[in-house]
């Protein structure tokens, strides 16, 4: 039995869609546990591109039972459009992907919320996705949530529906936004309800019946581990727990089950949203922003790019015990004349860690630098570690010395195909 979380060592967008995808061909389930639609994932494989935001990367694997967890926050629209572009490309998704009752649902004035706080916080805003993730966390913290299972006791649905449109209008109003109508929130959920009911179902038994079996999971994080509301950059983080310890309240499977905790890392670094980001390049005519510049899945904003940031990394191995490391994007390294890493970070002349500083603070460190040679080979192509250029083998066993995990794979282009296991 193997239970493997996949998760982000940095601040997301690492390239998890693709791993989750490759390494889902020998899992038996696949499952989210945390977040919500405001991750977004890339698959590219036979049967297409996908853009996904809430069913688990891994659903791809014909063989695989895909799980939304608990610890999931759902906006059924979206739900709804991912189960029906995926049906449409050929593969089955009714009887193999089972949604928590447990999960709460993201309602329209989740969404007008989290775009009110922004505005409100001005400059001081943390740039989120706008998908009503931080509110719709705050109801379930506060007692306020609505979830699946409600749905199925209309009297509780309707008194506790009607007491959260009637406080939450209160808020809204207040904050210069427009009523919402309950009537037309019920009629649209309920429609949503009907369409999902085939899907949800408790994930106790299932998940149980698995371990009890010695069946393989597969973890899929959302977001990365800087995002963390506990670990992250606060309160420029997202509004749930992303180290792998959520994957056991998030999905019901208790800590001693995890057998593997696969970090990925992309080759540098990027971040979507407001915070301190040490690496960062802000010169966007430089050869090298060009590069690394990418636009966000979700949002379709640009990232923030900077060179690979090694004291991040390490502490997102030791924090979430990583057993191996999947390094992606080391293609688009290819043609760099020179090639800068952070290994460390200085502050007032004195070395400091991540754990040494709060968010501020992070804002404030001067990052050490290596300097490593860069190459000009293709390496898209490459289907072993030693088909590297050196100058590329340098800078992956860079990564593992400092980062303190083995690489086990190497991603060289978005296909499934292109990926590297040493
Ligand atoms: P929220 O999760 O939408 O509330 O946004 C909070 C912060 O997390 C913002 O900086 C977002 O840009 C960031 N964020 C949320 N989801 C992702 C993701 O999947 N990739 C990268 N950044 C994300």
């Amino acid at each position: 039995m193997t239970v493997t979380a996949i998760i982000g060592s940095q601040w997301g967008d690492e390239g998890k869609g693709k791993v989750v995808d490759y390494l889902a061909e020998s899992a038996d389930y696949v499952a989210r546990f945390n977040g919500g639609n405001n991750a977004g994932h890339t698959v590219i494989n036979q049967y297409g591109t996908f853009k996904i935001h809430l069913v688990p990367s891994g659903i791809f694997a014909p063989q695989a039972v895909a799980l939304i967890g608990g610890g999931v926050v759902i906006d059924p629209e979206v739900l709804i459009d991912e189960i029906r572009t995926i049906t449409r490309s050929g593969l089955e998704v009714e009887g193999r992907l089972w949604v928590s009752p447990r999960a709460h649902i993201i309602m329209p004035y989740h969404k007008i919320l989290d775009g009110l706080y922004e505005a409100a916080k001005g400059a001081g805003a943390t740039g989120t996705t706008r998908r009503g993730i931080g509110p719709v966390f705050a109801d379930k913290v506060s007692y306020n949530g609505i979830r699946w299972s409600d749905f199925a006791r209309e009297k509780v649905l309707l008194e506790r529906l009607k007491t959260q449109v009637e406080l939450k209008n209160k808020i809204i109003v207040a904050l210069g936004g427009e009523r919402l109508d309950f009537d037309q929130i019920l009629e649209t959920y309920l429609a949503h309800y009907e369409t999902l009911m085939p899907f949800i179902r408790e994930l106790f038994p299932i998940v149980q019946d698995g371990l009890r079996q010695g069946k393989n999971f597969l973890l899929e994080q959302a977001m990365g581990t800087f995002l963390d509301t506990d670990w992250g950059t606060y309160p420029f983080v997202t509004a749930s727990t992303t180290i792998p310890s959520a994957a056991s309240a998030g999905l019901g499977i208790p800590p001693r089950f995890l057998t593997d905790v696969v970090a990925v890392t992309k080759a540098y670094t990027t971040r979507v949203g407001a915070g301190p980001m040490p690496t960062e390049i802000h010169d966007t005519e430089s050869e090298v922003y060009r590069r690394f510049a990418e636009t966000a899945v979700t949002t379709g904003r640009i990232r923030r790019v900077g060179w690979l940031d090694l004291e991040l990394v390490r502490t997102a191995v030791a924090l979430s015990g990583v057993t191996q490391i999947c390094l992606t994007k080391l293609d688009v390294l290819t043609g760099l004349r020179e090639i800068q890493v952070c290994i460390g970070y200085r502050l007032d002349g004195r070395e400091v860690h991540y754990t040494d500083l709060d968010s501020y603070g992070l804002g404030e460190v001067e990052p050490v630098y290596q300097q490593l040679a860069g190459w000009d080979e293709d390496v898209s192509r490459a289907e072993s570690f030693e088909a590297l250029p050196q100058a590329a083998r340098d800078y992956v066993k860079l990564v593992e010395h400092a980062a303190g995990a083995a690489v086990k794979w190497i991603s060289v282009g978005p296909e499934r195909s292109a990926t590297i296991t040493r």
